[in-house]
């Protein structure tokens, strides 16, 4: 597959590594203010109409400020983008109204993490399988490091959202701390905030005889670059027109 990297900062050098290691070939780097050539001896092309004939997907980690501009110009060259910049969702609607009128195809996800998608999905499977067993009770907490400056993570809200979706004793979620006993409606979901901790999450169900306990545990940023060069695969395996997210593919 040959590949165009839009944005080459942390993110695009460790996806030019991991497409590089899956087989792929960086046909062009895209980015006005990186300095150098990529890791292939590729030089950097300053804006996508730099890149040239041949692209079979375009891979776009950039800044929430030239995103947009980024994949609607991408989507005009009838390139298929898989995009994973943040911060310009609010303009979501411009940019599927765009991949329409050119018949394009784009995968967008705030998180490209194949591992937080299953762990997402398990929980809800354990959720649902344990909502029959009612000696079972559901909690669970997540842990960061001591730099990041809010809890519950958007993680954390996902999974409470998921667990709370796929059960029926559980209707609300209490994050703060407790000074009296849950209620048996309550899950309660606990943020712990020590050392360089990259994300730990964690949803246990528990009973007089046993603990349940499902955990993710983020070791290093290769797990969002190894999913957004999947979907990158996903998206130029087979002819895909449309709007995707990480989900259609999973
Ligand atoms: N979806 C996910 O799983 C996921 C994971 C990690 C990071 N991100 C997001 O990806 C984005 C990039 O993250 P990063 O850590 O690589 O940031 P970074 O700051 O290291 O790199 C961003 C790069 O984009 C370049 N850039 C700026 N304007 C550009 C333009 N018009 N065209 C092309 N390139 C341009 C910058 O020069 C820089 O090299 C951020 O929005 C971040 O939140 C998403």
């Amino acid at each position: 597959m040959n590949i165009a990297l839009v944005g080459y900062g942390k993110m695009g050098r460790l996806i030019e590594r991991t497409a590089l290691v899956r087989g792929h070939v960086i046909i062009a780097v895209i980015d006005p203010f990186a300095e150098g050539v990529a890791a292939d001896g590729r030089v950097i092309g300053k804006t996508v109409a730099d890149i040239g004939g041949g692209v079979n997907v375009a891979i776009e980690f950039s800044s929430p400020a030239s995103a947009v501009g980024n994949i609607k110009a991408l989507l005009a060259a009838g390139i298929p983008v898989v995009t994973g910049t943040t911060g310009w969702y609010d303009q979501l609607a411009e940019v599927e109204a765009v991949a329409k009128a050119t018949d394009g195809s784009l995968v967008w996800s705030s998180n490209y993490s194949i591992g937080v998608r299953l762990f997402l999905k398990i929980a809800a499977f354990a959720a649902n399988a344990a909502d029959l067993y009612e000696e079972y009770d559901i909690a669970g907490y997540e842990s960061h490091h001591n730099k990041k400056a809010d809890s519950p993570s958007g993680t954390a809200k996902t999974l409470v959202e998921k667990v709370l979706a796929a059960q029926t004793r559980k209707t609300k979620a209490v994050y703060d701390k407790l000074d009296r006993p849950p209620a048996k409606d309550e899950l309660h979901f606990a943020s712990i905030r020590t050392g360089s901790d990259p994300g730990t999450h964690a949803v246990f169900f528990d009973s007089n005889a046993d603990t349940i306990e499902i955990i993710h545990r983020v070791r290093n940023r290769e797990g969002f670059a190894s999913g957004a060069v999947r979907a990158a695969e996903w998206l130029a395996a087979t002819p895909r027109r449309g709007v995707f997210t990480l989900d259609d593919m999973l």
